[in-house]
C-alpha cells in the first residue's frame, strides 16, 4: 500500500478489534499511527510495540469518548503529536448494547449516542483544521442499519446517525478535497463480540454470508486501508457494506 506510506493516521478504539487490526494495517502500509484506547491501556500499548518491532511509528493515546469533552481531549492530543496535518483517521471505537425496547433505559441509550454518534461528530470538528487536500476519513456503521438481527434498535439507530453524518461530511469537505466514507460490516469475530463467540452467533452470521466463515478484524482493517489510501480517491460519501454477501439474505 505504498500510497500510506509517510502519512499520519489516527485511528479510535485500535486497543482491540477491528481497530487493532486497522491500526496493524495502516502501520504495514508505512503510516504513523496514533492508537488511540479507553481503558486498555496494556492492550493500546501492545499494538504500539508490535508497530514498532516491525520498524514502523505509533504511539497511544487515551481518552474516554463517553465523556462530553472526550473527542476534544483527543483531539489535542493528536495535534500535539502530529502537528498540522491528519491524512486518516478511522473512528472505530465504539460500543453496542443487546437489549430490546422494553429493556433499553435512558442511560443505555445516551451512552450509545454519546460514544458511537457524538464522539465521531466532535473528533471531526475539533480535527477539521488538520484535515487536508487527500485526507480520508472512515466512521463505522454497522449491517444492523438495514438488517434485524436481534434486538439492537438503539444501537442500529446510532449507526444509521453515522451514514447521515458520513454524507453530510462528505458533501460538506469535498471542495476541500477531504474524503469520508464509512463501513458497515455483519458479525465480526472481535475481542468483545460475545455474539460471534456463541454457536447460535456463528450459526446465524454463517447463515447469512455468502462465504461460510467467520469475518476476522482484518478483513475489516484491509478495506479500511483501501478507504484510507489514495487508491480510493473518487469513493466519497458512500457507506461501503464489508459483510460477505450477508445483505443478499437481509433485503
Ligand atoms: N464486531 C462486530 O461484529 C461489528 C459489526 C458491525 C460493526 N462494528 C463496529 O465496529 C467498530 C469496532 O468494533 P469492535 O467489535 O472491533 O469493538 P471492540 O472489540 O469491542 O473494541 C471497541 C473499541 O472501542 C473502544 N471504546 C469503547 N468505548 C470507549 C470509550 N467510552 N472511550 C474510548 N474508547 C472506547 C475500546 O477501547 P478500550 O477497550 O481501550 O476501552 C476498544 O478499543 C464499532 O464501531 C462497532 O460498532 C462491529
Amino acid at each position: 500500500m505504498p500510497a500510506i506510506s509517510g502519512k499520519t493516521a489516527l485511528v479510535t478504539g485500535a486497543s482491540r478489534g477491528i481497530g487493532r487490526a486497522t491500526a496493524l494495517a495502516l502501520a504495514e502500509g508505512g503510516a504513523q499511527v496514533i492508537v488511540h484506547y479507553g481503558r486498555g491501556k496494556t492492550e493500546a500499548e501492545a499494538v504500539v510495540a508490535e508497530i514498532c518491532s516491525r520498524g514502523g511509528k505509533a504511539e497511544a493515546v487515551a481518552a474516554d469518548l463517553a465523556a462530553q469533552d472526550g473527542a476534544h481531549k483527543l483531539a489535542k492530543q493528536v495535534r500535539a503529536v502530529v502537528g498540522d496535518r491528519l491524512d486518516i483517521l478511522v473512528a472505530s471505537a465504539g460500543i453496542t448494547k443487546a437489549a430490546t425496547i422494553e429493556e433499553t433505559t435512558v442511560e443505555d441509550f445516551d451512552r450509545l449516542f454519546a460514544v458511537n454518534v457524538r464522539a465521531p461528530f466532535f473528533l471531526m470538528q475539533q480535527l477539521l483544521p488538520i484535515l487536508r487536500e487527500r485526507s480520508s476519513v472512515v466512521l463505522f456503521s454497522s449491517i444492523a442499519v438495514r438488517s434485524a438481527g436481534g434486538p439492537i434498535s438503539a444501537h442500529a439507530a446510532t449507526k444509521g446517525a453515522v451514514e447521515t453524518l458520513t454524507r453530510q461530511f462528505a458533501a460538506a469537505l469535498g471542495a476541500r478535497g477531504v474524503r469520508v466514507n464509512a463501513v458497515a460490516p455483519a458479525v465480526v469475530r472481535a475481542d468483545r463480540s460475545t455474539f460471534a463467540k456463541t454457536e447460535a452467533g456463528i450459526e446465524f452470521a454463517l447463515g447469512m454470508q455468502a462465504l461460510k466463515r467467520l469475518a476476522e478484524p482484518q478483513d475489516i482493517g484491509r478495506v479500511i486501508a483501501f478507504l484510507a489510501c489514495d487508491e480510493s480517491r473518487w469513493i466519497t460519501g458512500a457507506t461501503v457494506p464489508v459483510e460477505c454477501g450477508s445483505k443478499l439474505w437481509c433485503e
